[in-house]
């Protein structure tokens, strides 16, 4: 399909004839349709309009007529009308998902193959509409809409958003509020995180434990996980959704053409299981169900007894999901039990498995045979490809891109949720102010730029990738609020990754229909995330000076600055060119409207000049590609990365490496001190280095002083390395940087090499 975008003006049409309510919006729609083009004059919907359609549509006709009459006076006339709206089957369109909808004069048209392509167009109607129609706010009786006509299809036939209801319970309203939001979106898959180590939250009948004992833990963690020493609750918390609510959940998710696809946890993530259950794990004994966040090592025994309890779960489970997928988990298992236990051993033993992870491969395997029997397929985590990929397994590549890459080139179906691109509960922006977090950094726009089909795949391969789906793991939100921040609108970005073509894509557009879009999100009470007009900072060096660039997120903002700490205002320092730096500098920004109201969080920045900013640096490894901030200047550069988190540009990560690094001073001068940090999270597989020297060097590269640097903790995650001098001149440094090494047995990780960050590297 060779579709042309038009990018028409103007964006926002206002009729002179109607009042401010009857605003009439092109370009506005999200995801970015693939044609549309927009025509003289205009529809007018109102109560004389007639709607018609056969049944094959039912389900868009009944949400067009519902959104229509429930959000406004306006009542489709029954009778024969000159005014209509036409729902025709069409059947010359290429994919069942695609529509074409054109507004003219007397008519509008929803041409589909499908009722679910007809929904498509629905919501790109209901995205022209006021969004008034939303809360019920609009009070006009007439709505002008502009001729347009739209030719529209998805690019990924696999359109997902992930919820991890486990680690927080979320109510039935709230997950189909969810879901409503996902429809808008064109999502058309929901996937539902139903087990988790820290609660069970789907009722099945034949094992009331579940209910009464998994559904619940005794406390939660409080702050994060890597506050030492950990604090809890004191609150017991939990809760299920029973069978009748899950049936109701998965009817009103159909009704908006989305899949619900359950995610029942195995071998991993089954704590909570085992502590109702405990003959189903390896040792008998009861872990209870964990109030931590992490990986445990409580999973299941792959005996008979729990092959007899998970076919039971699972023969429940399909009575409630028609999905031809069922998500088996097969994620984050240590293989700790296994190796220590009798029964483990011997079904290896007996079934010709040479190590733990085969041993995985046979469980998941054995799982797959049962749910085909039964006409279903499974998905799993990328871990299931260790030891071998079940025959027809769908592998959900979340590691990185490389189990998807591998499961492709193996010929079976991927879904991409690379952390890298897809996972929501990362920070979406290193402002200090923004609420806690898991960790990682994953800002909107880097959502909008994935694309799915990862690099070294031939295009047979890459029709294996169904497409891509975000993640929405909740140990850091404890309620709809903090979960909707996280979700939106980074699932916005994403729903246009996976509905618009490559060539149709356009981040700046995106952002201005975003802003758009925020009056919609807002109607419906979304507490969506802002960062929009939030302000990037970067320190240039050019010859003989160092500036800083400040940049808007949406261009043309008025910035305001002031570099002595103090808070902004419209009456501070207005930002026109890169500031110079010649001194010391706490530099405050923030963007602000005509009428001297903030738009944006306030940008902070402190920059302290030292002996090495912008001189020469070298790094003996380069830093992982995730975690490579602002490249080996960024160490020298004057500015330190946040004191919570590693994902920022100051911060550079190294995994598994020794690190050398080499400053070269330009020219001999007297050095008192050298100081640089670590960041010290167990948690997040970072540890401090095992080992830390640092290296004085004259001109002829003599070593002149050598010394081993303790490091000293700051309580926070972070580990400090500070050595003194009296008056050595040297012209290089050196600083040797010993891993930590591989994570030890017990630890979150185990067996794992380290991650090893360091950050600003001051030298007086
Ligand atoms: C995962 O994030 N453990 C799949
Ligand atoms: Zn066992």
């Amino acid at each position: 399909m060779q579709f042309k975008f038009l990018f028409l003006l103007p964006l926002v049409f206002l009729l002179s004839c109607q009042s401010q309510k009857s605003i009439q919006t092109n370009s506005v729609i999200i995801p970015q349709p693939n044609f549309q083009q927009i025509n003289d004059g205009y529809f007018v919907l109102s109560s004389t309009t007639q709607l018609v359609a056969d049944e094959t549509f039912d389900s868009s006709v009944t949400f067009l007529k519902q959104f229509v009459e429930q959000g406004s006076a306006i009542r489709f006339r029954k009778s024969e009308s000159n005014s209509k709206i036409i729902f025709q089957f069409d059947e010359t369109l290429v994919t069942k998902e695609g529509y074409k909808l054109d507004i003219s004069k007397n008519q509008i048209t929803i041409l589909a193959k499908t009722d679910a392509g007809a929904f498509y167009a629905v919501q790109s109607l209901r995205q022209l509409l006021p969004e008034g129609l939303e809360n019920k706010s609009f009070e006009d009786n007439k709505i002008y809409l502009k001729a347009l006509h739209i030719e529209d299809a998805p690019q990924f036939a696999y359109r997902g958003m992930h919820l991890d209801v486990g680690r927080h319970f979320f109510p039935v309203e709230f997950i189909k509020k969810y879901i409503d939001r996902l429809a808008l979106l064109k999502m058309n898959t929901f996937h539902w995180h139903l087990t988790e180590d820290q609660g069970w939250r789907i009722e099945i009948k034949k094992y009331p434990k579940l209910q009464e004992i998994a559904a619940w833990r005794d406390e939660t963690l409080l702050g994060h996980y890597n506050d030492m020493p950990h604090q809890f609750d004191s609150k017991r918390y939990g809760g299920f959704y029973t069978q009748e609510e899950v049936k109701d959940i998965v009817a009103y998710a159909t009704a908006r053409h989305i899949t619900v696809i359950p995610e029942i946890e195995m071998p991993g993530h089954s704590q909570a299981a085992i502590a109702a259950y405990p003959h189903l794990g390896c040792t008998g004994e009861n872990p209870g169900v964990a109030k931590l966040w992490g990986v445990f090592e409580d999973i299941y025994c792959p005996k008979e007894e729990t092959f007899a309890f998970l076919e039971d779960v699972l023969d429940e489970v399909l009575k409630l999901f028609p999905s031809e997928y069922i998500h088996i988990g097969g994620d984050e298992a240590p293989k700790t039990q296994w190796k220590n236990c009798d029964s483990c051993q011997a079904i290896m033993k007996k079934e010709g498995l040479k190590d733990e992870h085969e041993l995985q491969s046979y469980f998941i395997t054995r799982m797959e045979r049962y749910l085909n029997s039964k006409g279903r397929q499974i998905i799993g985590w990328d871990e299931i490809l260790e030891g071998g990929l079940a025959p027809n397994a769908t592998v959900m590549s979340w590691r990185g891109e490389e189990g998807g890459v591998a499961a492709a080139k193996q010929g079976h179906k991927v879904i991409m949720t690379p952390t890298s691109h897809c996972y929501f509960d990362y920070y979406q922006s290193d402002n200090d102010s923004e609420p806690l977090a898991i960790g990682g950094l994953l800002p909107l726009e880097k959502v909008y730029h994935f694309n799915p089909i990862p690099e070294g795949l031939t295009a047979t391969e890459a029709q294996f990738v169904m497409g891509a789906q975000g993640n929405v793991w909740t140990e850091y939100m404890q309620n709809e609020k903090q979960m909707e921040y996280m979700a939106f609108p980074r699932a916005v970005a994403l729903s246009e990754v996976l509905w618009t073509s490559e060539g149709n894509k356009n981040y700046s557009d995106f952002v201005k229909r975003l802003e758009h879009f925020h009056k919609r999100m807002g109607a419906l009470d979304i507490h969506f995330a802002n960062h929009l007009y939030e302000i990037k900072g970067e320190l240039l060096r050019v010859k003989n000076g160092s500036f800083y660039q400040l940049q808007p997120g949406v261009s043309g903002k008025k910035v305001y600055f002031t570099t002595d700490g103090s808070e902004p205002t419209s009456e501070s320092d207005k930002y026109n060119n890169p500031i110079s730096i010649n001194k010391n500098i706490h530099l405050k920004a923030a963007v602000f409207d005509e009428n001297g109201d903030r738009l944006s969080a306030v940008f902070e920045e402190t920059i302290k000049l030292h002996k090495a900013v912008g001189e020469k640096i070298h790094l003996s490894v380069a830093p992982s590609k995730v975690y490579s901030g602002s490249g080996a200047e960024g160490l020298i550069n004057g500015i330190q990365g946040s004191d919570k988190r590693y994902g920022d540009k100051e911060w550079l990560g190294f995994w598994g490496d020794d690190l050398e690094i080499i400053i070269d001073l330009g020219i001999i001068q007297e050095v008192k001190s050298i100081s640089t940090r670590f960041f010290d999270a167990p948690g997040q597989w970072i540890y401090a280095p095992a080992k830390v020297t640092i290296y004085l060097l004259d001109d002829y590269k003599k070593i002149l002083h050598s010394e081993d640097v303790g490091l000293t903790d700051d309580g926070k995650n972070i580990k400090n390395a500070e050595v003194g001098f009296n008056g050595i001149k040297a012209k290089y440094l050196q600083l040797q940087i010993k891993n930590y090494g591989t994570i030890l047995e017990g630890a979150q990780g185990a067996g794992n090499k380290a991650w090893l960050f360091v950050d600003e590297i001051f030298v007086e």
